[in-house]
């Protein structure tokens, strides 16, 4: 694990970056995940580390990698999104800050452990999310724009790369019996509902914005392009995630995506 940071100028990058636009909506509502849950996951981790014995040395300097990791990812998001604000979409600033107002609220009321959890939670999804995206979309990425595709790829390949740092953490904290994993669920679920129903409202909105003024015909062929990613998106993301509610899910049993090592050498 290591921390790398790309120089990615989005200036002149398309709103729909890749030829499907109801895809490319999709991930850009996406990227206001990580702009306001990687701030929250440095602060959940922040927190964990003071109380995590200093006897487990190895995870203590996987979880600083971890924060380092995730503030770059943030950074470079959050200027991707000002990017498609500028470009006209500031209908997505309410909605963010209602879900940016969310993680402080678990910071200011939730216990360590269900920060912990959901985090856990989000961090499964993360990497199963990276695995979808080098393995399962190569033909909505056919004919994007690089510099778009490549934040995507650089940031899940990382996020594949520290896959086990929070699982670790939460099993080291909280041990391996049965309440145990079923917290870990309620982390997950609760994880699940919460980011995906942001994101899909979100990309709701935007892809509103692309639809005005469109004729009848036009509108019918963008409810196709937005099903026919949904579907394939829903089919590659559940048999992963399946794997996430046993009580024997390890995400360091999760095989790398052929590709992944290629990308983070080039940003090395
Ligand atoms: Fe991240
Ligand atoms: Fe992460």
């Amino acid at each position: 694990m290591q921390v790398r940071i790309p120089d990615i100028d989005f200036a002149t990058v398309p709103i729909h970056w890749a030829p499907n636009p109801e895809f490319a909506q999709s991930y850009n509502a996406f990227s206001t995940v990580p702009a306001h849950i990687e701030p929250y996951l440095v602060k959940v981790m922040m927190a964990a580390r003071k109380v995590l014995d200093k006897k487990h040395e190895q995870l203590h300097k996987e979880i600083d990698i971890f924060i380092r990791q995730e503030v770059q990812h943030c950074k470079l998001h959050q200027t991707f999104n000002k990017h498609l604000v500028d470009k006209g979409y500031a209908c997505m600033l309410p909605i963010e800050a209602e879900y940016k107002a969310d993680y402080e609220r678990f910071l200011k009321t939730k216990s360590l452990r269900f920060n912990i959890a959901y985090s856990e939670g989000f961090e499964s999804m993360g990497c199963a999310a990276a695995q979808v995206f080098f393995e399962d979309l190569d033909d909505f990425l056919e004919g994007s724009d690089q510099r778009a595709a490549d934040m995507w790829r650089w940031h899940l390949a990382e996020e594949f790369e520290h896959r086990s740092v929070c699982y670790d953490l939460y099993k080291k904290m909280y041990g391996n019996g049965l309440f145990s994993w079923l917290y870990r669920l309620y982390g997950f679920v609760t994880a699940m509902k919460h980011i995906g129903g942001h994101t899909r409202r979100l990309a709701e909105v935007m892809i509103a914005k692309d639809r005005e003024g469109m004729s009848e015909a036009e509108l019918q062929a963008s409810e196709l392009r937005l099903n026919a990613y949904r579907n394939r998106v829903k089919k590659a993301s559940l048999k992963r995630l399946k794997q996430v509610l046993s009580p024997f899910y390890d995400p360091a049993r999760r095989v790398p995506s052929p590709g992944m090592a290629e990308l983070l050498a080039r940003y090395s």
